[in-house]
């Protein structure tokens, strides 16, 4: 309703906001709880006078990146793969990100700490990823130039069991969409790692996803290095042509749960999940063992 409108914000004052939605949205941060629904609303507003109730005040707390690393392998050529652990406010986070970081944990473990490998093996278990990819962005920012260099390439896993799935791989060359520009060089290298593992071994058709700075690889790519990963989908609709290859419903959100209380247990292709976790590892065993591909 124009004139009052009401948010979540994370901003520790109380009381009304006045301005336009455009001034309002530049001082106060909505919370991840934003509805499509929501955003069409407010999109409707845009430009207009209104007033923002501010209803939830900020709460300060300290959140946690937890990483592990092999004890073998190069220190100096690393294959870092990471997904963040915290999830939307709104609801248990199982899908969005419990699949990434459960399929990583697993990988770790069944890798173990010292395996024969070439390089060393870096798992990051991501905080605050929803409230601006801020664990990410401070670890890749709390490294030295030197330490960046030794991250030979980044792997991330956001999503990844999808209830209404799609096989998407972040599209390191940029050869189909507009947009956001192709990752650092070699990214393209892991794009088709990932694409020959679920083509050729699971037998899936895949998709591309652009790096458009949703995930935590966003700072990663911002500092160069090669990066892909997985993502099964959130808010946006499966296509008809997407159906054919993938199943599922078209018309239909990848996530009808994406950042909602129903994101439970019950909120995983359980399918899809397998999949991934299986290209997550060979992806990752494959690197460990030589990164000749993607950077010489
Ligand atoms: N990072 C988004 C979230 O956690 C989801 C997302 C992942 C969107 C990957 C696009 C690409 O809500
Ligand atoms: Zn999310
Ligand atoms: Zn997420
Ligand atoms: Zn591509």
């Amino acid at each position: 309703e124009a004139g009052a409108v009401a948010l979540l914000v994370y901003n520790n004052e109380e009381g009304p906001v006045n301005g336009t939605l455009g001034e309002v949205n530049d001082n106060y941060v909505p919370s991840g709880g934003i509805t499509q629904a929501d955003g069409e609303a407010l999109a409707a507003l845009d430009g207009q006078e209104i007033t923002l109730e501010l209803r939830a005040l900020m709460e300060e707390r300290t959140t946690y990146n937890v990483i592990a690393e092999t004890k073998t392998g190069r220190k100096d050529n690393v294959v870092m793969a990471g997904a963040h652990l915290d999830s939307d406010p709104a609801g248990p986070g199982i899908n969005d990100n419990g699949t990434g970081s459960v399929a990583l944990l697993e990988t770790a473990l069944s890798l173990g700490s010292k395996p024969k490998v070439n390089n060393a093996v870096r798992f990051a278990w991501w905080g605050a990823e929803e409230f601006g990819l801020v664990g990410s962005t401070y670890y890749v920012n709390s490294l030295s130039f030197e330490e960046q260099l030794d991250i030979a390439l980044y792997l991330n896993f956001d999503m990844i069991g999808s209830p209404n799935a799609g096989y998407f791989v972040y599209d390191g060359d940029d050869s189909a969409q507009e947009g956001s520009g192709p990752g650092p060089y070699g990214s393209a290298q892991i794009e088709q790692a990932f694409v020959d593992y679920l083509e050729n071994e699971v037998g899936v058709a895949t998709g591309e996803k652009d790096f458009d700075g949703r995930s935590d690889y966003g700072e990663f790519i911002a500092v160069g290095i090669p990066s892909g990963g997985l993502f099964t989908g959130a808010e946006g609709i499966k296509t008809e042509e997407e159906a054919e290859l993938w199943g599922g419903t078209a018309g239909e959100a990848y996530d009808s749960c994406y950042h909602q209380a129903c994101d439970d247990l019950g909120n995983v292709d359980r399918v899809a999940l397998a999949r991934n976790a299986d290209a997550m590892a060979y992806v990752i065993g494959t690197y460990a063992l030589s990164t000749e591909d993607v950077n010489g």
